[in-house]
């Protein structure tokens, strides 16, 4: 048990995928794992362990924002073990030819102030994800079919954003998509050696202001939980 966490020691598993959304997390467990039990409820933040093909995963929600991320991602390497950690989540899309239900595998994340900028200091450490994870995710989502894009997101500390400079300057360098955890897990990662990687879905588009239907989520979500379960144990 941690601060954050109240699974016993041996409740989660080495492969933990984090989605934002707490109730995400339920959704995914009951979808696509076997036997998904209950193993965190503090503070609403659900996580469940279970198998899918026979392997052990844990499905941690992380909360919104690279803080709340770095407290769960921290505790799940440091206290509980895991040694591969995917962030399954939305992001907005800022490519004209990225499209709403896309897939975005992040090879990299910029970000302009993460829960790390104290250790780096005038450092602009590039984040990075673990390449056997990226490797695995790209051919999952070449096989399923599913459209995806291969490179640089941008992690927001806002989701409001009063700085929309910053969010072109972001488009004309090419960045993918906006989501606002990614960095930081590979930070994290980074730093107790295990693999990270984060695979998203375009749930909106910020120069066309189109949406994902909530009733069309739920599908959508479903390639990019199953890219990331097979990447994990490919
Ligand atoms: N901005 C930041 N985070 C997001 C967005 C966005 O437009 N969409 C999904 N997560």
């Amino acid at each position: 048990m941690t601060i954050h966490i109240g699974a016993q020691k041996g409740e989660v598993a080495e492969t933990v995928l984090m989605p934002g959304d707490p109730y995400r997390a339920k959704w995914a467990a009951e979808t696509f794992l076997t036997d998904a039990r209950l193993v965190n409820e503090t503070r609403g933040m659900l996580g469940f362990t279970g198998t899918w093909q026979g392997n052990p995963v844990t499905i941690q929600g992380s909360g919104m924002g690279m803080p709340s991320l770095s407290i769960y991602a921290n505790e799940l390497i440091r206290d509980f073990g895991a040694k591969t950690l995917i962030r399954i989540g939305s992001c907005g899309g800022m490519q004209p030819y990225v499209g709403i239900r896309d897939v975005i595998i992040a090879m990299t994340a910029s970000t302009l102030s993460t829960p790390s900028r104290g250790i780096f200091k005038e450092l602009n450490f590039a984040p990075c994800a673990d390449w056997s994870l990226l490797r695995a995710a790209v051919a999952a989502a070449e096989k399923k079919g599913t459209k995806t894009h291969v490179g640089g997101i941008y992690s927001s500390d806002v989701f409001y954003d009063e700085r929309p400079d910053l969010n072109e300057q972001m488009t004309r360098h090419g960045i993918l998509g906006v989501e606002m955890e990614a960095a930081e897990l590979y930070n994290v990662a980074a730093r107790h050696a295990v693999r990270a990687l984060a695979v998203l879905t375009v749930s909106d588009h910020l120069q066309t202001g189109e949406a994902l239907p909530s009733e069309d989520r739920e599908r959508s979500f479903g390639d990019m939980v199953e890219i990331a379960l097979t990447a994990a144990f490919a």
